[in-house]
C-alpha cells in the first residue's frame, strides 16, 4: 500500500470498505473489549464473554484483533487448529465448542514466528479477516483488542461502526491503570463508540479456606462509567486459561464466582442491545 498513489489508495480503501460491509452484513451485534492498558485481562474477559453469550443460546464468534500477541485460540484450546477456506474461498472460523474463533494465529503455518508488521499491514490484516471470513448469521461478534488505542483499535472501531458496537472496558484496581483506562474511555468518545461499562478484573481474592476477601491490588479508582462487574483474582481461572480450558469452566454445572459475574455482564449486554 505504501507505493500506491493517494487516489489508488482511496479507491482500494473504498473497495475494502464495501467488501467488509458486505461480509459483516448479517452480524447483529458487536462487542469490543478494550482497555488501553496491557495485561489487565481483556482476552480472558472477551473469551469468557463469548462463552457466556453462547451459553445463553446466542450464535457467537470472537475476533482476535491482537495481531502481535494473539491469545484467544490459546484460551479456548484451539491453538493447534487452522482456519480453512470453503469452496468459494471464504475463511471459516475455527469452532471452539460452539464459539467460532478468528485469529491471525489460526492462519499461520509457523506460530512461533512474530509478525513484524506496522500500521498499514496490521490494518490490512484486520480488514482482510473482516472481509474474507464467512461470518454467517451471528447474534454477537466479540472483538478482543490489544492494549492501546492504536491501529487495531482504530480499524475495528471505524470499520465496525455501522453495527453500532458496544464497548466494554477492562481494568484492574490501582491509580495508574485507571489513568490509562480513562484514555481508552476518551478514545471511545472520540471515535463514537458507545461504552456499556467497565469490568474491574482481579478486584479481590477470596480465601478458599475461610472465604474472606482480600483486595490484593488495592481499591479501584472510579473512571466515571458504570461498573459491570468485579471479577475475582482466581488461580483456577488462570490455570484454566493457561491450559486452554476456559470452556470447561463454563460447562461445569456449578457456577464459580467468575462464571456468575461474566454471566451477569452478558445479561447486561443482552439487555442493552434489546434482544431476547
Ligand atoms: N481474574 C483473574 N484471575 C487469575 N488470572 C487472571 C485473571 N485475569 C487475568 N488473568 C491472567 O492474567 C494474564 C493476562 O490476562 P489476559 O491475557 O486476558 O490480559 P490482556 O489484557 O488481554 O493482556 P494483553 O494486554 O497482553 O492483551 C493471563 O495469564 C490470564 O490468565
Ligand atoms: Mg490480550
Amino acid at each position: 500500500m505504501a507505493t500506491l498513489s493517494p487516489k489508488e489508495r482511496a479507491e482500494l480503501m473504498k473497495e475494502l470498505t464495501s467488501r467488509v460491509q458486505n461480509a459483516i452484513k448479517n452480524i447483529h451485534n458487536v462487542v469490543i473489549v478494550m482497555s488501553g492498558k496491557g495485561g489487565v485481562g481483556k482476552s480472558i474477559t472477551s473469551a469468557s464473554l463469548a462463552l457466556a453469550l453462547n451459553k445463553l443460546g446466542f450464535r457467537v464468534n470472537i475476533l482476535d484483533a491482537d495481531v502481535h500477541g494473539p491469545s484467544i485460540p490459546w484460551l479456548l484450546g484451539v491453538e493447534h487448529e487452522r482456519m480453512i477456506a470453503d469452496e468459494d474461498g471464504r475463511i471459516l472460523p475455527v469452532d471452539a465448542g460452539g464459539v467460532g474463533v478468528v485469529s491471525v494465529e489460526l492462519a499461520m503455518d509457523r506460530k512461533e514466528l512474530p509478525l513484524i508488521w506496522r500500521g498499514p499491514l496490521k490494518t490490512r490484516a484486520i480488514l482482510d479477516l473482516l472481509s474474507m471470513v464467512k461470518w454467517g448469521d451471528l447474534d454477537y461478534l466479540v472483538v478482543d483488542l490489544p492494549p492501546g488505542t492504536g491501529d487495531e483499535a482504530q480499524t475495528v472501531a471505524r470499520y465496525l461502526s455501522s453495527k453500532r458496537p458496544l464497548g466494554v472496558l477492562v481494568m484492574t484496581p490501582g491509580r495508574m491503570v485507571s489513568h490509562i483506562v480513562v484514555k481508552a474511555k476518551n478514545f471511545a468518545k472520540i471515535v463514537g463508540l458507545d461504552l456499556l461499562g467497565v469490568v474491574v478484573n482481579m478486584s479481590y481474592f477470596r480465601c478458599p479456606y475461610c472465604g474472606r476477601t482480600t483486595k490484593v491490588f488495592g481499591e479501584f479508582k472510579d473512571v466515571g462509567i458504570e461498573i459491570l462487574a468485579e471479577l475475582p483474582l482466581d488461580p483456577e481461572i488462570s490455570r484454566a486459561a493457561d491450559s486452554g480450558q476456559l470452556r470447561e469452566i463454563f460447562a461445569k454445572p456449578e457456577r464459580s464466582e467468575w462464571v456468575s459475574s461474566i454471566m451477569k455482564i452478558a445479561g447486561k449486554l443482552v439487555n442493552a442491545v434489546g434482544r431476547p
